[in-house]
């Protein structure tokens, strides 16, 4: 392992590279994520030289195909991203593609076998296997890889890279976790959460735990609650057939919302390594109180889109998407409200929403503080004096702000709110790495700071597990409305309610 050395006005800061050897065979070599995020980070960590030599990629899918013809197919999903076409022609040559029937034993001893073939010239060669298939592969995929003896660590490591969803409720993720278990240990899985790559929410620990000044009043005496959300203008797209299964709870919430949740929450870890931070998100989803069952509407909003204008231009509602039927009733947008049951959190109100076709790309966590103790200046501004508030801007405009009051320049006694802002765009020179750059170097590295343990998964299941089987068995009946929302808008007018219990209503900086 080299660190090389990046610096930065002043700061210096080591990124590790990789040094031994590698194959990442990738199944669902055909698929959108190996197209639109998986080969361009692979590409990227290549052109910063931060693979290692000797590192190649084989692709997987069922369709037979020549190597050239899946480097031209490649090739042409590349183009729209602004890549290098010399530097294309040097990284493609290291891309292979290789065609298997996931569920046939005899097609794994084939790939066990050119796996060899491409390792001949090593003594130690390291083996990634990345599973971007649909969920339902997960498991035969890894069966058969351990029955050809792919988990064996005789000559190298193996790793195995599972994307989410993990599972769909608690018992398939622990049935999944038990085929899995039989043959690869826990410290070579590598459950992902991309969410967890992302540069700022890496950073929320640090703003946390590197600074003496917010610690102290992050607890529930200054803070009077706490807003996470996660908008996205996208539609689904053409993902129906994964989407129309999976729903905004399984597809956003029990993931990446529960992650940046947990970050948010958990208390210092004893030591900045992936066991104590594990620990302390576990302890965070462990104190999550479980949500009233049946009171589920005061604590629950569901949304589905309807048709709208998103930056201009008409965009068909979700029953209009293609491949979705026309009586789904799959959630695009949910608000919830949580509360963290501990002597730090007691009574502070999480709010977590998250939707698709929202009005804005926005990915944010609003740290809301109490009103002044004892207001002295009510003889003259009245009772009412904003409040402070932190504002942790994931994405796009990534940042944090600071608001407080000010008294207006001229005025004897005026106040008024005012944010102070830091931009990582003013401060970083060059590109930041991409989510799935991080997370990859980070598979070969074996570094499992940005993945997901085991009870993790578990934990996060059995929060949200009891609120679907009651949303899927309830839906239509009345008792929890699937509200249409227009594409374009902030969600249901519904969701509004949520806040406004607590007087206020969702963040927008
Ligand atoms: C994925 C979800 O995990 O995250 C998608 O499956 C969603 O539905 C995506 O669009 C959002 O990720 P990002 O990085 O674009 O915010």
């Amino acid at each position: 392992m080299s660190i090389s050395e990046h610096s930065n006005n002043n700061v210096v800061c080591g990124v590790e590279a990789v040094s031994t050897p590698s194959i990442m065979v990738i199944f669902g070599g055909s698929g959108d994520l190996t197209r639109r995020k998986l080969i361009p980070a692979l590409y990227k960590l290549k052109r910063n030289g931060l693979l290692p030599a000797g590192f190649s990629i084989l692709t997987i899918g069922r369709r037979t195909m020549s190597v050239e013809e899946y480097r031209g197919s490649l090739l042409e999903s590349m183009e729209s991203m602004g890549i290098d076409a010399g530097y294309w022609e040097i990284f493609s040559k290291d891309v292979f593609y290789h065609s298997l029937d996931y569920g046939d034993l005899d097609d794994y001893r084939g790939l066990n076998d050119r796996l060899e073939g491409m390792g001949k010239d090593h003594d130690d060669y390291n083996y990634i296997f990345y599973l971007a298939t649909p969920p339902s592969a997960f498991g035969v995929i890894t069966e058969n890889l351990g029955k050809c003896g792919l988990s064996d660590e005789e000559n190298g490591w193996r790793r195995i890279v599972i994307e989410k969803p993990f599972g769909s409720d608690l018992e398939s993720a622990r049935e999944l976790d038990n085929r899995i278990k039989i043959y690869f240990r826990e410290d070579q899985i590598f459950r992902i959460d991309h969410y967890l790559g992302k540069e700022t929410v890496q950073d929320i620990l640090m703003f946390r735990f590197a600074n003496t000044i917010f610690e102290p009043v992050w607890n529930r005496q200054y803070i009077d609650y706490i807003q996470i959300t996660a908008a996205e203008t996208l539609g689904i797209g053409r993902r129906a057939g994964y989407y129309d299964r999976i729903g905004v709870l399984r597809d956003m919430f029990q993931n990446h919302i529960l992650q940046l949740l947990a970050l948010t929450a958990m208390e210092a870890p004893a030591h900045f390594d992936p066991e104590c931070v594990h620990d302390e998100k576990v302890k965070v989803f462990k104190s999550i109180k479980p949500i009233p069952l049946e009171r589920l509407e005061d604590f629950l909003v569901l949304g589905q889109y309807r048709e709208g204008v998103i930056d201009g231009r008409d965009v068909p509602g979700y029953l209009d998407e293609p491949g979705v039927p026309e009586w789904s009733r799959t959630p695009t947008f949910a608000a919830m409200k949580v509360f963290i049951e501990n002597w730090r959190w007691q009574g502070v109100p999480f709010y977590l929403r998250s939707g698709k076709r929202m009005e804005k790309r926005l990915t944010q966590i609003a740290v809301r503080f109490k009103k002044v103790p004892y207001m002295m200046f009510r003889d003259v501004l009245g009772e009412e004096i904003g409040t402070n508030m932190i504002v942790l801007r994931i994405q796009p405009d990534e940042g944090i702000g600071l608001k407080f009051q000010i008294r207006l320049p001229g005025s004897k006694i005026c106040t008024r709110s005012v944010m102070m802002d830091f931009s990582y765009s003013d401060f970083y020179e060059g590109t930041p790495f991409e989510a799935y750059e991080r997370v990859l170097l980070d598979v070969m590295l074996g570094d499992h700071l940005l993945f997901i343990r085991e009870d993790g998964v578990d934990a996060a299941w059995a929060l949200l597990t009891p609120v679907l089987k009651a949303v899927e068995t309830e839906a239509g009946t009345g008792r929890l409305s699937l509200e249409g929302y227009s594409a374009g808008s902030w969600g249901p007018p519904l969701a509004d309610r949520l806040v406004q219990e607590g007087g206020d209503e969702w963040v927008v900086v």
